[in-house]
């Protein structure tokens, strides 16, 4: 009876299923295919995701770089990732690549709205010409003309941090200043990007500020959502992305708690971008005409000018017209406008990336200062000497390579943006070995920028390292390469200039006028990378006025 069973078709079936889920759990023709890679011993169907559960995406990489060397593979669940540990080959591969990893797993299970906004974004559009034709219409938001016309909101910003402050300093009042510069990025982003005040830095329970407040809130959801390691549904399908199409409306109908927190964050950015996308095409239609908002402006007159002035770069936006400036570009080839769900999207991407990035910025900056009370005295002299009373201006922002170097070397040591990932479009050789087409290629930016053949003391916070001239700079290696925080080649951050102006202006309004008194139990600082690199719960610090006010 029992020998009849066993030999049934439908036995023999299940073996068969059981059988080859279990060898292909074990990845074999990945493992012959990169047999020439050295790397960490992977996991029966789990790969080496275990690791990055554990450890976090930034340990990993540093822990496996000092292992195993200039180039080795994991397996994230399935998939195959070359890791490329050598700054120069990294920086090189980052020139001649502009597909950005495709991850798969979460982001698969996107649909509707939500995924429009993840495949028309900047950032998320793997399309080459669809990418250049937007990355064009985004480049001259950033120009030093359009730079200078928004110093002045920049500065307002600031000073509205400042007011906020003053008033825990007057208190005595610990204050978590992580959050605190959170509030004035998004206050930047609205005025800047899209001229409207998103209220973020008033507390002061009105329905506005509560508002404001859940705005800051989701977005930082969004930036919670780790794309390698996770559990639920798309840690399911990183594992069986075969199963994408069966899991894709199940997980909608019954989403994990995770998804359920990030889909409900993303609905509240689409709201607002949505909103103002209605507005600039009210505006749109009052003017009666599809015009980009051009101002021509004389770099060379005073403080516009960042950088001798390419032809195409004299033309600047005026603060708040991101979204109008957008309504009035075009595709190269196909010289049509740039379709709804694209503007949207775009939005939708300024949003978040101009918010939280900068934001942990200056609270690492405010860390390693407050921690370093020498080299936060150095910055306060070159404050003071130079950026005195009021505005502070991109004129005076030049005079002042101390307050810059502080903030790169901030960046180096916490870059918010931990690894850099691409997809190998071609067969190709790196470091004399074969990477397929298809395979995922990381380069592991944090690694290097902690690596103590290319940074003397690479633990040390030393702003010196990036003026030249001092002893400093000269002990270091000058490999290209060796610092990459906005990454680099065609997919370089966009807004580099801007967070970069942003968190100089922020910080000589903030030292000029404030020292910070860190709260015990924070050193080291407990940093987590979901997505970002970011502090676990903050920075806590209690601000003192340096001056009787
Ligand atoms: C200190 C602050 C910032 C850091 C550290 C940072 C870092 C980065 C990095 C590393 C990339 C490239 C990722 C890659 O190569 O795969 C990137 C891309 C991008 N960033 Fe930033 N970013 C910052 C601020 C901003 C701001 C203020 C904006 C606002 C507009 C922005 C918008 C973008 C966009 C749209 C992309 C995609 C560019 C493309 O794919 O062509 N970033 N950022």
């Amino acid at each position: 009876m029992l020998g009849d069973s066993v030999m049934s078709p439908a036995w023999t079936a299940g073996l068969l299923i059981v059988a080859t889920i279990a060898i292909w759990g074990f990845h074999p023709l990945a493992r012959w295919r990169y047999r020439s890679f050295r790397g960490p011993q992977p996991l029966w169907l789990l790969g080496n995701l275990v690791d990055f559960v554990r450890k976090g995406t930034h340990k990993v990489f540093l822990d496996w770089n000092a292992k195993y060397g200039s180039i080795y593979m994991f397996m994230m669940g399935p998939n195959p990732v070359v890791v490329v540990n050598e700054p120069e080959v990294g920086r090189a591969l980052l020139l001649s690549s502009d597909q950005r990893m495709n991850f798969r797993g979460a982001a698969e299970l996107l649909s509707g709205d939500d995924k429009a906004m993840q495949a028309n974004n900047l950032a998320g559009l793997n399309d080459k010409e669809r990418h250049r034709d937007l990355k064009n219409a985004w480049l001259p938001m950033f120009n030093s003309a359009s730079l200078g016309m928004s110093t002045e909101l920049i500065n307002r910003s600031a000073e509205h941090l400042c007011t906020n402050l003053a008033g825990y300093a007057r208190q005595g009042k610990e204050t978590n200043v992580w959050r605190d510069f959170g509030r004035m990025t998004m206050d930047v982003v609205g005025s800047v990007a899209f001229g409207v005040d998103f209220h973020t830095q008033e507390n002061d329970g009105s329905k506005n500020s509560e508002e404001a407040q859940r705005l800051v809130e989701a977005s930082a959801q969004i930036f919670s959502e780790n794309p390698i390691a996770r559990v639920g549904w798309g840690g399911l399908v990183t594992l069986f992305p075969f199963l994408t199409p069966i899991v894709r409306p199940i997980s909608q109908r019954f989403p994990d708690p995770a998804a359920y927190r990030t889909s409900q964050a993303r609905k509240k950015l689409r709201s607002v971008v949505g909103q103002l996308m209605k507005d600039a095409r009210s505006a749109q239609a009052a003017e009666g005409k599809v015009a980009p908002l051009k101002v021509d402006v004389d770099v060379s007159a005073g403080q516009q000018a960042a950088e001798p002035a390419a032809p195409r770069q004299r033309k600047a936006l005026a603060p708040g017209s991101f979204l109008k400036h957008m309504l009035g570009s075009k595709h190269i080839a196909s010289d049509q406008h740039f379709s709804d769900i694209e503007i949207t999207a775009q939005a939708f991407i300024f949003l978040l990336a101009g918010y939280e990035t900068t934001a942990n910025t200056l609270a690492f900056t405010t860390y390693c200062l407050a921690t370093n009370p020498e080299k936060a005295a150095k910055l306060m002299q070159e404050i003071d000497r130079e950026a005195g009373q009021g505005e502070i201006s991109l004129e005076q922002l030049r005079g002042m390579p101390y307050t810059e170097a502080c903030v790169k070397e901030a960046l180096r040591l916490f870059p918010p943006v931990t690894a850099l990932a691409r997809q190998a479009q071609q067969d190709t050789v790196i470091l004399g070995h074969h990477v397929p087409k298809g395979a995922g290629i990381m380069v592991p930016v944090l690694a290097f920028h902690h690596s103590p053949e290319i940074y003397r003391n690479p633990e040390a916070y030393v702003p010196e390292r990036w003026m030249e001239g001092t002893p400093e700079y000269a002990q270091d290696s000058q490999v290209q390469g060796k610092w990459m925080p906005f990454g680099d080649g065609t997919r370089v951050c966009v807004g580099q200039r801007l967070a970069l102006m942003e968190a100089k202006v922020a910080l000589a309004h903030v030292f000029r006028r404030f020292s910070f008194k860190l709260s015990p139990g924070q050193v080291p600082l407990d940093v987590v990378c979901p997505l970002l690199m970011k502090p676990t719960t903050g920075v806590f610090v209690t601000p003192m006025l340096r001056n009787e006010e």
